[in-house]
């Protein structure tokens, strides 16, 4: 395996002639920018409940209140944190790619929320809701927002009367299809790809680093820990996000300007 230093200029010699880049990133990318994963963000009021019990439509359809207030929750939270300097290091890449598309597992919208222009949210966001039987839209400014922990009864559909929940992917569940296909097509047509951040355990978003190298791409991990997507990668960054991502794109910068 390469070292840190050598690995940051492969991959910056690979990004250089790129004209297609996916960054792929997972709940890696938000850690620290404090957002805990999905397992610890059990934490107080909500400890004592298992994340499958929370994250499925049986759950909701059981308890919409319980359910809803956990979202309102994680809401709040991830609207108090600061996106780190990797974030930023994704928006300045897009300036030195010409195409460059982020596909994320995560739904906490921080790529957005910096200015990273081409998002595709693979689980859905939590900043978005629909309503359980029939998914027809239902308005963010409509959607009360506790200030504190504990349970939220959701407002209900005015088309079909039937409760209001978060659109992010719930265990069980497909991925959007629209999503899907844009994302497998820009994956199957990129030069590089980035993976940032995931353990590669959640299927189908796991397939993405395997689809990319079988079709040509150059696939970099970003990553302190090994993981399943190592196995698909010809250069591997060991170290966070936060730092390595504003590192390469400032060995990218060099590069250009010498
Ligand atoms: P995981 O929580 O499975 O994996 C997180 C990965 O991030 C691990 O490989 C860590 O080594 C790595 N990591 C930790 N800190 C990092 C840092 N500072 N910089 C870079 N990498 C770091 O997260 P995902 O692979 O995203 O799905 O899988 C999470 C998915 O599983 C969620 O999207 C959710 C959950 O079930 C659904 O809701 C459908």
């Amino acid at each position: 395996m390469l070292k840190t230093i050598d690995a940051l200029h492969a991959s910056a010699d690979a990004l250089r002639y790129a004209d297609r880049v996916v960054v792929a990133t997972g709940a890696g990318m938000s850690s620290e920018s404090g957002i805990p994963t999905f397992r610890d963000a059990l934490t107080g009021f909500w400890a004592r409940y298992d994340p499958e019990d929370l994250a499925t439509e049986a759950a909701f359809r059981r308890n919409p209140a319980r359910v809803f207030g956990w979202y309102a929750w994680r809401r709040r939270l991830i609207r108090q944190v600061v996106p780190h300097p990797g974030y930023h290091a994704l928006v300045q890449l897009e300036r030195h790619i010409p195409e460059l598309a982020i596909v994320t597992q995560n739904v906490d919208g921080l790529h957005r929320r910096v200015g990273s222009t081409r998002v595709l949210e693979l689980h859905g966001s939590l900043e978005r809701f629909s309503c359980v039987d029939a998914r027809h839209p239902f308005p963010h400014a409509l959607v009360p927002e506790p200030t504190g922990d504990g349970e939220c009864e959701p407002p209900r559909c005015p088309r079909c009367g039937s409760p209001v929940r978060p659109d992010v992917v719930w265990f069980g569940e497909l991925l959007p299809e629209r999503v899907m296909t844009e994302a497998w097509d820009l994956v199957a047509a990129s030069g590089v790809m980035l993976v940032v951040g995931t353990s590669g355990l959640v299927q189908p978003a796991a397939q993405l680093p395997f689809i990319a190298r079988d079709a040509g791409a150059t696939v970099i991990e970003v990553n302190p820990d090994p993981s399943a997507v190592s196995a698909a990668a010809h250069v591997t960054c060991r170290g966070p996000a936060g730092v390595v991502l504003p590192a390469l794109v400032a060995t990218l910068a060099e590069g250009i300007e010498r």
